[in-house]
């Protein structure tokens, strides 16, 4: 049995005074889990989130991380900086990094091993664009993707990493993937790991995202290959939050 995990991608929001608002609103809300919550904040809230997290059941993580140890990196962030302020978590390969801050597979897998050195859970997103999808062979887009963010993992790691599957077209847009549709996807990835690492693919998490909200989580969340989901929206408001944390604590028996 995999333990579901719900992660909030809080993205480019909430200044450090008004996440530790969220998080205390939220605590309270998601205090009977019986899944993993997580908020992944941007850098300058860390420490603020960190504070407010204290004494609770909710993880801390950041939204991206640099893979060198340290040095001549300007603007960028180490893991051990990160590591010194309590994050457990880091997103690592977002469509939106992908997109818009030249992420390749190259320095996603890079940034997974350096992850995984720190003692972190990376969460690897992986997912196709619409283009993609109507083009075809978006199954072996997305298989190659995470085997490519896994390359060299040794196979102890392996079930450490969180995978999510966020298709381009569903993020922000409103246009969530059906149940179905998610669940097939989701298949796939826990497919191509299995080539490479066997049965540890039956431990390893892979969670849904895309415009996932308090409405549609319990029809995500009963999908037997869906393991959680990874939030953007509707992980800044406390009571759509504590609703999908609900959704994906009645599938814990
Ligand atoms: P939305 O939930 O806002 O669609 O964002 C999903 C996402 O990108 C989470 O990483």
């Amino acid at each position: 049995m995999r333990k579901p995990i719900i992660a909030g991608n809080w993205k480019m929001n909430m200044t450090p005074s008004q996440g530790a608002a969220l998080i205390n609103e939220m605590k309270p809300l998601v205090a009977d889990a019986k899944c993993d919550v997580v908020v992944c904040v941007p850098y300058v809230d860390i420490p603020a989130a960190a504070e407010a997290l204290k004494g609770s059941n909710i993880g801390l993580g950041a939204q991206n991380m640099n893979f060198e140890p340290k040095g001549a990196f300007t603007g960028e962030i180490s893991a051990d900086m990160l590591k010194e302020l309590g994050v457990q978590y880091v997103i690592i390969g977002h469509s939106e990094r992908r997109a818009y801050y030249a992420e390749t597979d190259e320095t996603v897998n890079k940034k997974v091993k350096a992850a995984l050195d720190a003692g972190f859970t990376p969460i690897v997103c992986v997912g196709e664009s619409l283009e993609q999808r109507e083009a075809g062979g978006w199954e072996k887009l997305i298989a190659d993707q995470a085997k490519a963010a896994l390359d060299g993992v040794c196979p102890m790691c392996v079930t450490k990493v969180v995978i999510a599957y966020e298709p381009i077209w569903a993020i922000g847009t409103g246009k969530t993937a059906s149940d179905e549709q998610a669940n097939e996807a989701i298949a796939i990835i826990r497919k191509a790991v299995s080539e490479v690492y066997g049965e540890k693919a039956e431990e390893l998490r892979i969670q849904y995202g895309g415009s996932m909200n308090a409405k549609n989580a319990q029809g995500l969340m009963a999908q037997e290959q869906i393991d959680g989901g990874l939030i953007g929206g509707a992980s800044l408001k406390a009571p759509d939050f504590s609703v999908i944390v609900a959704a994906a604590s009645a599938t814990v028996k």
